[in-house]
Order: C-alpha cells, then sequence, then structure tokens
C-alpha cells in the first residue's frame, strides 16, 4: 500500500486547477440509466471511486467509455442486461446506492445490495428507501438486497417529505422522480452544489424540474429522457484543502475555477480565522493575512452550512491556531478518527460525542500517521505541510478515491511532498 512523504517547509504560492466533483459526478453516471441515449460527461475527475461507479454501470450492461485521459466520460444504458448491483461492487462504495433510483424508474425492478457499515457512522439507506415508497413501490429486504417493484404501470409521482436532509437519498428520489407518473414533491431537499448540478443535468435531457438549491423541489413526470452531454460541477471538496494550504503554510494560491457560493460558509470561516479568500476571474485566491491564524469554531451543517467533508482539513488548520477552535459534527457521528493521529503530531485535541476542541499550539511535529478515511487523509497531509520535519501518511488509498493527482498538485505549489510506493 502507497504512503505520502511530506516534509514541512515554507510558504506555498502558485496557480492550481480544480478537478470536476466527485460527488456530483457519482450520481450524474447512474442518471445514464435512464435514459436510452447517450448521456456524455465532461470535466470527470479521475478517481477510483468513479473507476468503481464505471464497472458497477457496466455490470448492468451500460456502456462507459473515459476518453481525454478520463475527464470525458461517455455512456450509453441502451441495452442494459441486468437491474442488479451486486454486493462486491457496492460494498466498495455506498454511493452504489444511487442506481437504485433510476433502475426502479426506467425498469420498474432493481435488486441493489445494501452497502453496509462504513467507518464514519453507521449510514443507513433508510431514507432512500423510503422516497421509493412515496413513489409507490414496494421495497423488500432479502439476502442482504433490496428488492423493489414499482406498481404496474410504473412509479406515481408523490411527496416525499424527509424527514432529516439527505444529500444520496434526495438525489435518488429526483432522478426516480423524472420518469414518474404524475407531479413529485421533494419536501427537505438537499440544496447541495451537487443536487443542483443533477437537476442542470436531468433537464438537458428532457426531465422537467424546479427549485433545485431550495429545500422543496418539484418535478413532473415525463414518459422518457433524452441524451445529453454536461460538464461536471466545480469540486468544492477539492478545492476546501488547496484553500487551506496557504492558510496553513502562509503564502498566495490561487484556485483555478474555485467560486464563493460553491463555499461561502467554509470562506466565512477562514475570513474570520485571518485568511483572506478573493474572487477573481480565473478562480479563488487565497493568502494568509498577517502571522498565525485565530481559533474560529465550527459546526458542519447541510448545505449552505459548513461542510462535514472539509471538518478534518479545518481541524488541521485549527492545530497551529491562535487559541481553542470547538468544532461540532452534525452530520456524521464517529467523525473525529483524524483525531488521535493529529494528536500523534503534537495536536491538543479533546473529544467528547460529536464535539472537538483543539487548543492551537505554534508548529506540529512530523511522524507516521495513519489515514482513517478519505477526508482525513487529505488532512494528515495538510498538517504535514505545516510540520516540522517529515510526516509519512500511511493507507493512501482512502486518498485517491478522492483526490486527483494531489502530491503534484502541492508540489507545483513548492511543496515537498511525494508518494512512497508501497512493498
Ligand atoms: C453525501 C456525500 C458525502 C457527504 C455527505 C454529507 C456523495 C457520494 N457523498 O453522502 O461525501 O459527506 O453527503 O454532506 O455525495 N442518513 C440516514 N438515512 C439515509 C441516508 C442518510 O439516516 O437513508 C443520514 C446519514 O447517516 C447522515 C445524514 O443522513 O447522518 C446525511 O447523510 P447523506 O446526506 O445521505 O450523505 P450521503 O448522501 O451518503
Amino acid at each position: 500500500m502507497d504512503s505520502i512523504l511530506v516534509t514541512g517547509n515554507g510558504p506555498l504560492n502558485g496557480e492550481i486547477p480544480i478537478a470536476g466533483a466527485k460527488n456530483a459526478c457519482l450520481t450524474l453516471m447512474p442518471a445514464t440509466l435512464l435514459s436510452e441515449e447517450p448521456l456524455t460527461l465532461t470535466n470527470a475527475p479521475r478517481l477510483s471511486d468513479i473507476r468503481t461507479m464505471t464497472l458497477l454501470l457496466q455490470s448492468l450492461g451500460a456502456e462507459v467509455t473515459a476518453m481525454n485521459a478520463g475527464k470525458v466520460l461517455a455512456m450509453s444504458s441502451h441495452a442494459l442486461t441486468s437491474q442488479r448491483a451486486e454486493y462486491d461492487i457496492v460494498r466498495k462504495m455506498r454511493a452504489s446506492i444511487l442506481v437504485l433510483g433510476p433502475l426502479l424508474a426506467r425498469f420498474g425492478y432493481a435488486e441493489v445490495s445494501l452497502p453496509g457499515g462504513c467507518a464514519i457512522g453507521a449510514r443507513p439507506v433508510d431514507l432512500h428507501l423510503k422516497a421509493m415508497e412515496a413513489l409507490g413501490a414496494e421495497m423488500d429486504l432479502r439476502d442482504g438486497y433490496v428488492h423493489a417493484k414499482a406498481p404496474a404501470g410504473g412509479l406515481k409521482g408523490g411527496v416525499v417529505e424527509f424527514p432529516l436532509v439527505s444529500v444520496g437519498a434526495t438525489e435518488n428520489a429526483l432522478m426516480a422522480a423524472t420518469l414518474a407518473k404524475g407531479t413529485t414533491v421533494l419536501k427537505n431537499a438537499a440544496r447541495e452544489p451537487e443536487i443542483v448540478d443533477l437537476a442542470h443535468c436531468l433537464r438537458k435531457m428532457g426531465a422537467q424540474i424546479s427549485g433545485e438549491g431550495t429545500s422543496t423541489i418539484e418535478v413532473q413526470g415525463v414518459e422518457r429522457l433524452g441524451g445529453a452531454t454536461h460538464s461536471v460541477v466545480t469540486d468544492r471538496i477539492d478545492l476546501g484543502p488547496y484553500m487551506l494550504a496557504p492558510a496553513i503554510c502562509g503564502g498566495e494560491v490561487t484556485c483555478r475555477g474555485g467560486r464563493i457560493d460553491l463555499l461561502q460558509a467554509f470562506c466565512e470561516r477562514l475570513d474570520a480565522a485571518g485568511v483572506s479568500v478573493e474572487e477573481t476571474d480565473k478562480g479563488l485566491k487565497v493568502a494568509r493575512k498577517n502571522g498565525r491564524v485565530k481559533a474560529v469554531d465550527v459546526v458542519t451543517e447541510p448545505f449552505p452550512g459548513f461542510p462535514t467533508d472539509l471538518q478534518a482539513q479545518m481541524m488541521a488548520l485549527m492545530c497551529t491556531a491562535d487559541g481553542k477552535a470547538v468544532l461540532e459534527e452534525k452530520i456524521f457521528e464517529n467523525r473525529f478518527m483524524h483525531a488521535p493521529e493529529l494528536i500523534r503530531m503534537g495536536a491538543r485535541i479533546d473529544v467528547h460525542g460529536g464535539t472537538a476542541t483543539v487548543s492551537g499550539v505554534e508548529r506540529l511535529k512530523g511522524a507516521p500517521v495513519m489515514a482513517t478515511d478519505l477526508r482525513a487523509s487529505v488532512s494528515l497531509i495538510l498538517a504535514g505541510l505545516a510540520a516540522e520535519g517529515e510526516t509519512i501518511v500511511n493507507r493512501v488509498y482512502h486518498l485517491d478515491r478522492g483526490y486527483e493527482n494531489v502530491e503534484e498538485k502541492l508540489s507545483a505549489l513548492g511543496a515537498r511532498i511525494e508518494r512512497v510506493a508501497g512493498q
């Protein structure tokens, strides 16, 4: 298994491109299952999670061709051969559940393996299943699989009221509703930019959707959807760490393609910490204003709140901030697994339930650490950039699931970082 070796050094300066959003791409890809006609995605990120979704779609009989070194995905579902998503693929990635809505809507039947546990909490799929039921489907859990069956004549529009905000369940319901008969209203829907991107793409395919980006989305079902070409929205979770890099190390970095509206709450917290964020024609220009950053409190919330996917990286910044920062995790339980690793590097962190209190120290010290999940892995790299000496981040396969060319991008800014091949 590969590791990443980081040697803390001086300020970081330069310009880097930000990838297309992994989480958007993982919901745009299953949208191909809704139509017989081709769907082409441009600005796709090159990540192992995207390859896993490719394998899943191919296992259903879809054609998926990666072009332009993986940045373009040409897909076609004109001759699907299966409506069953097998455990072997689903267990690798929870987002596999996103094939449920499209398969059920187009074929009236789907079998999807339950994704199983996950390192950052229980993460059930009950909201996905309830949404399908609200559209008239019968759901049966047997042998570790969800067996979903639409009524004769297909899914029926209905009111889906989510008891809590779920990105994935909103996406599944939105896709399913595009082909359901009549009107569907999604209440307490997620408002993330990835949902808005999905709605834009579905509309290009012929879907009738309004209200995306608000908590009520309305869908008028149509008979069939056509093909489309769509450019994947910028990845705000790829953007965050590159904004934090100059905040932690000093310097000035321009993140090409970055936009404040994708990360308003995060930008506000950076501003309060003493980091300047300026939107330019090229993207976001980020610089640490003067000296050490100030400690700021963070509460993770659904969009437009502070994203849970940037909590670990923000904690890395707070480790060397001036003062005490309280970070509250409200989306997932057990999402502070990076804290003990940061403590190995000299950070002062107390975790009680869903709250972590970080007392800033002047400087961290390099150490061997373990990446426990996708977002934690990049937080440890950021901490290593600011630490004295060498940090080795082990188990970086997590990193490769969600971040494209991290070493190349950070090296281009002047960081001392390299990948060490595993034995
Ligand atoms: C998506 C993102 C993930 C991000 C998360 C929250 C993708 C591929 N992944 O995950 O990176 O961290 O949004 O912004 O887009 N829940 C239930 N029942 C369900 C579904 C969810 O109880 O059926 C709970 C979850 O356990 C969690 C909360 O709802 O506590 C929010 O989860 P959700 O928004 O569904 O996350 P994902 O879509 O899995």
